[in-house]
């Protein structure tokens, strides 16, 4: 793996191409911090289409960082249920308390900052920096990571991969030029079947769809998710969904789970659901964090 390919950049004509064909996602339309924060955490792990969805219900019932902060852990729980991955509204809940102790209920602009926030990474910080403050920042999700990987034909290292997208930020673009990215990646750089006739980087790509993928094992390419059906993760959802409204007794864990008769498997993941802080045992069985003072 390469770890430095030196000064290259992306050309900025790439531009030209984002105003033409840019996705008109409703995130795109605000620059409030809180509401770009909450779109990039649900973007961690969720398809942009459902986001679409779930994204103003959660803005309409938590407008701020103080109605978020200020709600109990299962409320912030139920209105996330159904996005999956539901840890993250857990550390949702506690960022927005750690903004309101230690920023007066400001999303900070540092990157070190952000960072020190329950559930945001450093991806996350660099997009909240690019999307919401317009701050120099280049984000580099799974996309873009694989367009960099092809246009230079090397497999990178995550770092070679950020050095990269840093230096190719033009001047003043932060914004218009993450997003371009971002698009180029999810509509044309696609993983399994790239668009290279319609490609604006296809004159200057080594790869060009031919020959062995440098996007594959480049850091930061995901290789996709495991299987949902039949997972830990589905009975996980769905005990979440069914505490969304109201506790789960002992007895009737397995059934909740979707698992009825497998009690051992339904009390091994019920665990790690505790050891998450998504539930709580309680005198009737099971309920979400502060169920008893919520809903
Ligand atoms: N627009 C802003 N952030 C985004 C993201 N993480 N993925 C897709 N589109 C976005």
């Amino acid at each position: 793996m390469d770890t430095t390919i030196g000064q290259q950049t992306l050309p900025a004509e790439l531009l030209h191409w984002g105003r033409r064909n840019r996705r008109d996602l409703p995130w795109r339309n605000t620059r409030d911090p809180w509401a770009v924060l909450v779109a990039e955490v649900m973007l961690q792990q969720t398809r942009a289409d459902r986001v679409t969805e779930r994204w103003p219900r959660f803005l309409a019932r938590f407008p701020d960082v103080a109605s978020c902060a200020s709600a109990s852990p299962a409320e912030v729980i139920a209105e996330w249920s159904g996005l999956g991955y539901n840890r993250r509204a857990v550390h949702l809940h506690r960022a927005a308390g750690v903004v309101m102790a230690l920023h007066s209920g400001r999303i900070p602009t540092e990157r070190t900052d952000l960072e020190a926030l329950p559930g945001i990474g450093p991806y996350t910080a660099r997009a909240i920096r690019a999307f919401a403050h317009e701050a120099e920042a280049a984000v580099v999700d799974t996309n873009v990571a694989r367009i960099l990987a092809r246009w230079t034909g090397r497999c990178l290292t995550a770092r070679a991969a950020q050095d990269l997208a840093d230096q190719s930020v033009p001047a003043g673009q932060v914004w218009s030029w993450n997003q371009t990215l971002l698009d180029l990646g999810a509509l044309t750089c696609t993983a399994r079947i790239p668009d290279c006739e319609h490609c604006p980087l296809a004159d200057r790509c080594v790869w060009r769809g031919e020959g062995s993928d440098p996007a594959r094992g480049s850091a930061g390419v995901s290789g996709g998710q495991t299987p949902f059906e039949g997972s830990d993760r589905q009975g996980r959802g769905r005990l979440v969904a069914s505490l969304g409204v109201g506790p789960v007794a002992d007895g009737r864990l397995a059934e909740a789970m979707g698992w009825p008769g497998d009690t051992r498997r339904a009390r091994r993941v019920v665990e790690t659901l505790m050891a998450d802080g998504l539930v709580v045992s309680c005198a009737s069985g099971y309920a979400l964090p502060g169920w008893e003072s919520g809903t």
